[in-house]
């Protein structure tokens, strides 16, 4: 049974091959490297002790991903390959569009080709545009709110139109809440060369004392303690909630939505505290005014993914923190 992940170097991906390798996939990844490194495909190797094909390779080239699909019987694709910064796509939003909606066409139409019919789609709880409750089901109506936004949007409706199309299609929109952490062995994570935007990620390098303080970004929200309060998932979890996903589109047609969430909020006061405490390390902070856009408080409705993926969160929190520190710090080993 061959998976093609396209993305698959990134940092979702990478958890994901693993994960795609041990429970005895054959993988098949294809990534450009525009936001990732070749050394992690090194490390899911070490990792799992088991080789893949790769392909350095655009997947918005259509004569690319045929010779990918030519060269391969592939039974099913796990679509993670996309950018993912929101404020640059404010600013560039073609350059979002272009990639992110165009890799998804020419992908379905060379899966078309090759009359490969079942794929997981890296969406995003973005989806939900300004949730006016939570948890949040996969019910709720749906927006966006960023050009980043939009394109997860118009990919769902792209996907429904396929399957409306044509009903062999197979189709699992994985809507995630905010991914964090990384594999336990610390040899993969996230850890980005800019200034990141992302909490976590911007927690780690004030530990790593590569950024000065960590700017909290509000305390005057409608929230337990005043900051905002998202619901964190563990990305080795999330990369299992892609196999549950997987089996099911691999076994039956149609096309479904589901929250990848573990349906609890954390403030960000509280991963702070929570960060520190598990590695016994400071993480300075200020209170700064809020961030342009931003909402209180969701978390997910992970109900769906529960009854009919049988999926359902094992870390918690402080694995979480724990296992996000663990990679920098093996990372800042290796850089020696
Ligand atoms: P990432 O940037 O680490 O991984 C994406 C990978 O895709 C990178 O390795 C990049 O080089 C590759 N890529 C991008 N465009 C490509 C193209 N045209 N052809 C080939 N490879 C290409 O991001 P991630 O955090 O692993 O996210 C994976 C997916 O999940 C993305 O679609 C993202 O929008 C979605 N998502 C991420 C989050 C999050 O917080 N990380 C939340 C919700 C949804
Ligand atoms: C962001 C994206 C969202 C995307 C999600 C997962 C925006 C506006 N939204 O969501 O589309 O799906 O990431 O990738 O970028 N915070 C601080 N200081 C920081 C960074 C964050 O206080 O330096 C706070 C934020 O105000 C928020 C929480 O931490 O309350 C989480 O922020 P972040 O990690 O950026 O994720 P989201 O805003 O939920």
């Amino acid at each position: 049974m061959a998976i093609l992940v396209t993305g698959g170097a990134g940092y979702i991906g990478s958890h994901a091959c693993v994960e795609l390798l041990e429970a005895g996939y054959e993988v098949v990844v294809v990534d450009n490297f525009y936001n990732s490194k070749p050394v992690v495909l090194e490390r899911i190797r070490e990792i799992t002790g088991k080789d893949f094909k790769f392909y350095e390779e655009d997947c918005c080239n259509e004569v690319a991903m045929d010779r990918i699909f030519d060269e391969n019987k592939i039974d099913a694709v796990i679509h993670f390959a996309g950018y993912k910064a929101v404020g640059e796509s404010v600013l560039q939003p073609i350059k979002y569009y272009e990639n992110n909606i165009g890799s998804t066409i020419a992908l379905i139409k060379s899966m078309q080709r090759h009359e490969c019919f079942k794929i997981a789609f890296s969406s995003s709880a973005t989806v939900y545009g300004v949730p006016e409750y939570s948890p949040v089901p996969e019910t709720f109506p749906l927006s966006a709110v960023n050009p980043y936004g939009t394109t997860k949007l118009y990919i769902e409706h792209i996907l429904g139109d396929v399957y409306t199309s044509d009903p062999r299609w197979s189709i699992a929109l994985l809507r995630y809440f905010n991914p964090i952490g990384a594999h336990k062995s610390g040899l993969i994570g996230e850890n980005p060369n800019d200034i990141p935007n992302n909490l976590m990620p911007y927690i780690t390098k004030v530990a790593a004392k590569e950024l000065p303080i960590l700017h909290v970004f509000g305390n005057d929200y409608n929230t337990k303690d005043g900051t905002g309060v998202r619901d964190y998932i563990h990305v080795v979890d999330l990369a299992k909630g892609h196999i549950a996903a997987l089996r099911k589109i691999l076994e039956t047609t149609g096309i479904e939505a589901y929250n990848l969430g573990t349906g609890k909020g954390y403030s960000v006061l509280e991963i702070v505290e929570n960060f520190k405490r598990v590695n016994n390390i400071d993480v300075p902070y200020q209170i700064d005014p809020r961030r342009p856009g931003d909402i209180d408080e969701y978390f997910a409705d992970p109900t769906k993914a529960k009854v009919e993926l049988g999926f359902e969160c094992e870390l918690g929190i402080e694995e979480m923190c724990r296992d996000s520190w663990h990679f920098i710090e093996e990372e800042k080993k290796r850089e020696l």
